[in-house]
């Protein structure tokens, strides 16, 4: 059975069902998610092996080959058509040109569930899918559950990383107007114990970890790398329960009344669906979403434990985020342009100014400094890699406002994830693409021989899908010093 077929036998049935990793019913076997290529814009869906199974990630990987992919459509497989797509623009633009979010990158959030090979949905700041005319969810005080399965590790402060019943319009029309399962370490408004990240509800104009607007010291700070979470709401009670997705049960963080604030007793939920995106789309939050479900109903305990059983069962587990030219931490490389006309430049830095420069065996030994970069376990993910700058040591190379930049580690995590990349075979089939851990869509890219992290034909000038694959790969070799 998956876990929707859980949900029926317990009497509260999924009416969407989420998820680019697998099927969530034993006998779905229709399309899991779409996925859109940059290289001519074409279109592709990906199905589950086999009914109830685990999705079919090499159809992905061979559309998706010397290119670049996105994740346009989740299906839902309930049968409602409650599908998510990219989310319009509502209280807060999304970062694409209409004010439309971003989309997330295919390839950002690989995993095995039973060791075979599927992706999730990695949300970086500014990505955000949504239905606002789902059907079949609750609306007004009615009871509902759901649960998603999230990376415990891969989250921020920002407003807010939810998946789950919003608003209608985009934007927020008032306490009570939104019940969704939030996570990460924003504290504006309440929090649990420790320092985070915690799992909460986003009841609009608060995330709610208790019934108190602020500490609920039940809920704890998280750290599994593959996190249940499930939430359910209904009158005058709601439950938070959570556990590790890849063993043992799920714990009771809080269950009883509806907050003591105004506004949220009764409820008036509105039935829209969000994922990584707050109701008004505020779209600040990171977080990687592999499969997650909404019910008609107020499930039972036991059949939420069930359905996690059914998730350990699936065996989430790690796998590679890196492919092609293995690094050796360590060692100095430098990193030559692949672009007709530019073969002889390569990636160095001017200052904080991460550029191309034309550097041979005859360049003075500042230049040659300037051009090598030292290879380090990821600053802020130890499955890739930092690039420490030769000539300024204690300095990486990192982005900001989506340009490169060396600048000083100051220790945060904001520039310990900008520091990290994962470097790709080619896209162009020559060496090496280096693909930022933190924005998957966005690789190193030289543009007026200025380094940024560029999406293939993005909002920025320096996103020009012209050249893109041979602007984004890079020969490695042995530093120049
Ligand atoms: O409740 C927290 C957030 O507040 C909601 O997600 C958003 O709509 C509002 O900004
Ligand atoms: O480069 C994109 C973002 O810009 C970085 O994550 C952040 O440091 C800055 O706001």
């Amino acid at each position: 059975a998956g876990p929707c077929d859980i949900y029926s036998s317990g009497g509260t049935p999924c009416i969407a069902a989420h998820s680019t990793t697998r099927a969530l019913y034993s006998s779905y076997s229709s399309a899991l998610y779409q996925v859109q290529r940059g290289s001519d814009s074409t279109t592709k869906d990906i199905s589950p092996l086999s009914a109830g199974g685990v999705a079919n990630a090499a159809a992905q990987d061979t559309f998706c080959a010397n290119t670049t992919c996105v994740i346009t459509i989740i299906y839902d497989q309930s049968g409602k058509g409650n599908h998510l797509t990219q989310a319009p623009p509502g209280g807060f633009q999304g970062p694409e040109s209409d004010g439309y979010d971003n989309l997330a990158g295919a390839i950002g959030a690989p995993v095995t569930l039973n060791g075979q090979k599927a992706y999730g949905v990695f949300v970086s700041p500014g990505t955000g899918y949504r239905n606002n005319v789902a059907t079949g969810t609750a609306t007004g005080d009615a009871a509902e559950g759901m649960y998603a399965v999230l990376d415990g590790t891969h989250y921020n402060d920002g407003c807010c990383f939810d998946y789950g019943n919003a608003e209608t319009s985009s934007t927020d029309t008032g306490n009570g107007h939104m019940e969704a399962i939030y996570f990460g370490d924003n504290t504006a408004w309440g929090y649990g114990t420790g320092s985070g990240p915690w799992f909460m509800a986003d009841l609009e104009n608060g995330l709610f970890s208790g019934s108190s607007s602020t500490l609920n010291s039940a809920d704890p700070s998280i750290s599994y790398r593959f996190f249940t979470t499930a939430l359910k709401g209904g009158a005058n009670k709601w439950a938070l329960r959570g556990g590790n997705a890849a063993s043992g049960s799920l714990s009771t963080y809080y269950s009883g009344v509806r907050p003591t604030a105004s506004g949220y007793n009764p409820m008036s939920k509105e039935g829209a669906i969000i994922l990584g995106i707050g109701g008004d789309n505020s779209v600040s939050a990171q977080g990687t979403f592999y499969e997650g479900v909404m019910t008609s109903g107020y499930p039972s305990d036991a059949t939420e434990n069930s359905v996690q059983a059914n998730i350990v069962a699936a065996k989430y587990a790690t796998t590679s985020l890196t492919s092609g030219t293995a690094l050796t931490v360590g060692n100095s490389i430098s990193l030559r342009a692949t672009t007709t006309g530019y073969t002889t430049r390569y990636i160095a830095h001017t200052g904080s100014t991460v550029n191309t420069q034309v550097v041979t065996s005859s360049s003075t030994t500042a230049l040659k400094q300037q051009a090598s970069w030292t290879v380090r376990t990821g600053l802020g993910n130890s499955a890739c890699f930092s690039f420490e700058s030769v000539d300024t040591p204690g300095s990486y190379i990192r982005h900001s406002g989506f340009a490169l930049l060396v600048n000083a580690s100051d220790g945060t995590k904001l520039f310990n994830e900008d520091a990290t990349f994962c470097p790709q075979s080619g896209l162009s089939g020559t060496g090496s693409s280096l693909r930022s851990w933190s924005y998957p869509t966005r690789w190193f890219r030289h543009y007026e021989n200025v380094l940024y992290i560029a999406s293939n034909g993005g909002v920025h000038t320096f996103d020009s899908a012209t050249s893109f694959n041979a602007d984004v790969s890079w020969v490695i070799s042995t530093g120049f010093a």
